[in-house]
């Protein structure tokens, strides 16, 4: 799977031939914006986690230009379903099959309104799964004890982004429980240096996770992976 970061929560993944949009806030993250205009993104779904505006602001705009198919809770899908696009809806602890893998939206403890106020419904997280691997996106969530369903009810996490940014989600210090309840050593972070309120200490961060046999890897804005 090709993995590229971003900013904030978002990702763009492509999976078995498909590309997915993940949580996009790109337009008004000007570092970000300076490496990838949001007209320029190509993708086939747009998945997200809950309607805060960090996670859904150029989400409208992608799904648009690319026909994309949206992948939230009920609540989100039906908002963009109102605004002329399509989507698929599900619900906490649901599974679905898509021409790119499984996915299972899982729970997040958060909030969640989109940004002219309108009812998000339950923030969420995707467990997504096919033969090239298994990964898990936590949205945005506390540390919670319903992430020890996910290693019970899901493929094995090959692996996982979280949050690590402090103060609207957990911390790099409770992100490192979260990989333990959900077995899986390399995590990738999200939801950090965004804003003043988010900034972390990399080195701190990454120790914190060396310290317990895993592998935090924090990506620079636009930079892809392999995994
Ligand atoms: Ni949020
Ligand atoms: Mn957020």
């Amino acid at each position: 799977m090709k993995v590229k970061y971003t900013g904030q929560a978002g990702f763009i993944i492509e999976t078995k031939g498909k590309t997915l949009v993940f949580d996009p806030f790109i337009s008004a993250n000007e570092k970000m914006a300076n490496l990838l205009k949001v007209q320029d993104i190509k993708c086939d779904y747009v998945l997200l986690t809950h309607g805060h505006q960090d996670h859904v602001l150029d989400a409208e705009m992608i799904a648009k230009q690319n026909d994309a198919k949206i992948i939230s809770n009920f609540e989100i899908v039906s908002y963009y379903g109102q605004r002329g696009l399509h989507g698929h809806p599900m619900n906490h602890g649901g599974e679905w099959t898509f021409d790119f893998g499984t996915v299972k939206y899982v729970n997040a403890v958060h909030s969640s309104v989109l940004p002219d106020g309108t009812y998000a419904g339950n923030p969420g997280g995707f467990v997504i799964s096919n033969d090239e691997g298994c990964f898990y996106h936590a949205g945005d969530t506390a540390l919670t004890m319903d992430m020890k369903l996910i290693p019970m009810t899901c493929p094995k996490l090959d692996f996982a982004i979280l949050p690590i940014g402090n103060n609207f989600t957990m911390g790099y210090k409770d992100a490192v429980i979260a990989a333990e309840f959900i077995e899986c050593d390399k995590i990738i972070g999200c939801h950090f240096d965004t804003f003043e309120a988010i900034a972390i200490d990399h080195e701190a961060a990454k120790d914190t996770f060396a310290k317990r046999q895993k592998e935090l890897i924090l990506m620079d804005l636009g930079q892809e992976i392999e995994l």
